[in-house]
């Protein structure tokens, strides 16, 4: 089996993210609105989700095929008590270069140690307010955020490399941006800037909630002048610019207004084990299914390499004229497949 494996634009299969859990303690209005997952709401069943022994055979697949990053999300991958175990077994067992966590945070400052320990690379942590009210708001529960910045800082003082991910909201957040900048650039972490995006059915999507990434930068660019930089490897989806005073740099993640489906690399699990090919997908394909209706490791990898070869996803290029069409399109929600 070759890593030499290309989609339909010659993409290579590199980035592999694995929602651990559906389910989640927030319910960030842009995400999980409370009002469509409520108490009532059916999440997987425990027997749904795949086990350790099965993620280990469907990772060492990815690996033969040439993915050298793991990124594990949710919903809150926080949330599964065997998560240090994952890590374990993708570094120690699987040898993984990169291993990587996005989180809310809210767990974080109890569980960073034995996640170390197992061996993870980096994390990712969600904070899209520093003010106390606007960020309960934000995060649907009223979640206090100075709970989030303890878990950075305890994360941070174990060695783990963090960068932040900040979604902006058009007249909810966007007045934000400096006091997010300055308290982020002071402590070192990368801060990264997401536009709103219209991922799944349910966030109320419309493109004046959206603030370009060009009207980011702009005003970030008036308070600390900025420089754009290179990406730190092919593909990256932040376009990255370091502050011209030297403390720091911030990114911005433009799915919106400036498309990276060019060089998308990533491949999506969801914690039932479906193969994704596209954030914006509407269905995926049961590798779970397959390996406990008895499918070989061979097979299983032979399964995911034409998966991968037929692949022509590219919503966000696609985005505006999918949307003049106004063609309704069921679309798989983030918290399922991950973000
Ligand atoms: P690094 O590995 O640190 O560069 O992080 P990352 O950007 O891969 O991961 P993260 O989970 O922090 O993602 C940040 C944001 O980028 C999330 O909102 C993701 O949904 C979004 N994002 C990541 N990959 C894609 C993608 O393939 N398409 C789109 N449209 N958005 C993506
Ligand atoms: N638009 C942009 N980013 C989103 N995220 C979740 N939903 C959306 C959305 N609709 C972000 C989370 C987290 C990352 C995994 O994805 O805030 O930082
Ligand atoms: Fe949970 Fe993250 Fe979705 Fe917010 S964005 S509801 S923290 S999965
Ligand atoms: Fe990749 Fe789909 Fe995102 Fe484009 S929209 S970058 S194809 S996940």
């Amino acid at each position: 089996m070759s890593s030499d494996l290309r989609d339909q634009f010659s993409r290579p299969l590199r980035d592999l993210r694995i929602s651990v859990t559906d389910r989640c303690n927030f319910r960030c209005p842009y995400c999980m609105p409370k009002e469509v997952f409520g108490p009532d709401h059916a999440f997987l069943a425990n027997p749904q989700l795949v086990s350790l022994p099965e993620l280990g055979r469907i990772v060492r697949a990815f690996r033969t095929l040439g993915v050298e990053k793991v990124r594990l999300t949710g919903g809150e991958p926080l949330l599964r008590p065997d998560l240090p175990e994952f890590v374990r077994l993708l570094k120690a067992e699987l040898g993984l270069p990169d291993v990587a966590l996005t989180t809310n945070g809210w767990l974080l400052e109890k569980h960073a140690p034995a996640l170390r320990a197992a061996g993870l690379d980096r994390i990712n942590v969600s904070v899209d307010s520093l003010d106390e009210t606007k960020a309960g708001i934000m995060n649907g529960l009223g979640f206090s955020v100075s709970r989030v910045l303890r878990g950075i800082d305890a994360a941070a003082a174990l060695g783990l490399p963090v960068k932040i991910n900040c979604v902006v909201q058009r007249g909810v957040n966007d007045d934000e941006l400096l006091e997010l900048c300055g308290y982020f650039r002071e402590r070192g972490h990368a801060l990264r800037f997401i536009e709103f995006m219209d991922v799944g059915n349910t966030n109320h999507w419309t493109s004046d909630q959206v603030m370009p990434a060009l009207a980011i930068i702009a005003r970030i660019h008036q308070q600390w002048p900025l420089e754009a930089i290179g990406p730190a490897y092919r593909g990256e989806v932040a376009a990255r610019y370091r502050y011209s005073d030297g403390q720091g740099e911030i990114g911005i993640i433009s799915s919106v207004t400036e498309p990276f489906c060019k060089d998308c690399h990533r491949a999506r699990l969801s914690a039932d084990g479906k193969l994704f090919t596209c954030l914006f997908a509407s269905e995926g394909h049961d590798l779970l299914g397959q390996l406990r209706g008895g499918m070989s490791d061979e097979a299983l990898t032979e399964f995911i390499a034409n998966i991968w070869r037929g692949r022509g996803d590219r919503y966000s290029d696609e985005r505006a004229e999918l949307l003049a069409k106004k063609e309704p399109r069921a679309k798989v929600e983030m918290s399922y497949i991950g973000g």
